[in-house]
């Protein structure tokens, strides 16, 4: 089974999930570093990259954004995610789409929400640098990326083959990964660099739990296109 076929299973079986608790926070929080917060949402548009089945879409309506959009990597996911919406009442423009292509026009987006997804390769191809440049293409300029990247030493990284900037996992505690080659990053300044020909401004957070023996350390953070 490849990976789209993984994912699509996987999502075609589940029940919606709240929102990540740090999505929560970086929207709706106010910190010494971020406050997206106090400026309010009503004249902004947000893209929730591969946005699982539309966790975070009953949050972005709650924040009041004024347009919602999604991707997901297959028509059937797709379809789940418009069945949810349906479902709560919430309008967004849900598209099949991958970190190369994400199907949206160009310079379309206020914020993008990559939420533990820009390092999702398609077909293992090490083409990281498409990402960063599909990435900027649907954002306006001075536009917002919002990611979650995890760390060296997060879980779904142990035992993984580690080459200089890619890495194929092995021991998934979620299984499904195994055999997935990602872009990994040793650290923040790697992640600046990665981004940095297009983005700018960068801010970055750290989750660092043992969440009952699962390694769950991420870098989170935002920066602004360029
Ligand atoms: C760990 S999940 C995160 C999902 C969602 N953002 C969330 O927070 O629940 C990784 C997501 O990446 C997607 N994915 C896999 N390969 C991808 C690719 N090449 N381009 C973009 N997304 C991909 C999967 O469909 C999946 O939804």
């Amino acid at each position: 089974m490849n990976n789209s076929e993984k994912w699509t299973n996987t999502y075609k079986k589940m029940d919606m999930p709240y929102p990540s608790e740090y999505v929560i926070r970086i929207f709706k929080g106010r910190y010494p570093k971020l406050d997206f917060y106090s400026k309010g949402y009503s004249d902004k548009s947000i893209l929730d990259i591969s946005c699982g089945i539309g966790r975070n879409f009953p949050l972005f309506a709650q924040l009041g954004f004024g347009k919602i959009a999604g991707t997901e990597i297959t028509q059937e996911i797709v379809d789940v995610i418009h069945n949810n919406c349906q479902k709560m009442g919430i309008e967004a423009d849900v598209r099949v789409g991958n970190n190369e292509n994400l199907g949206f026009e160009s310079e379309s987006f206020d914020f993008l929400l990559a939420w533990n997804v820009c390092y999702y390769l398609n077909e293992n191809k090490k083409n990281f640098e498409k990402h960063v440049v599909e990435y900027a293409r649907v954002l306006k300029k001075g536009g917002v990326l919002v990611f979650s990247i995890p760390c060296e030493d997060a879980f779904i990284y142990d035992k993984a083959i580690k080459g200089d900037k890619y890495l194929e996992i092995t021991n998934d505690w979620f299984k499904g990964r195994n055999g997935t080659i990602q872009r990994y990053f040793k650290n923040e300044q790697e992640i600046e660099d990665a981004f940095g020909e297009y983005f700018e401004n960068f801010v970055f957070g750290k989750i660092s739990d043992d969440c009952f023996g699962l390694s769950y350390k991420w870098h989170i953070g935002y920066c602004i296109k360029k």
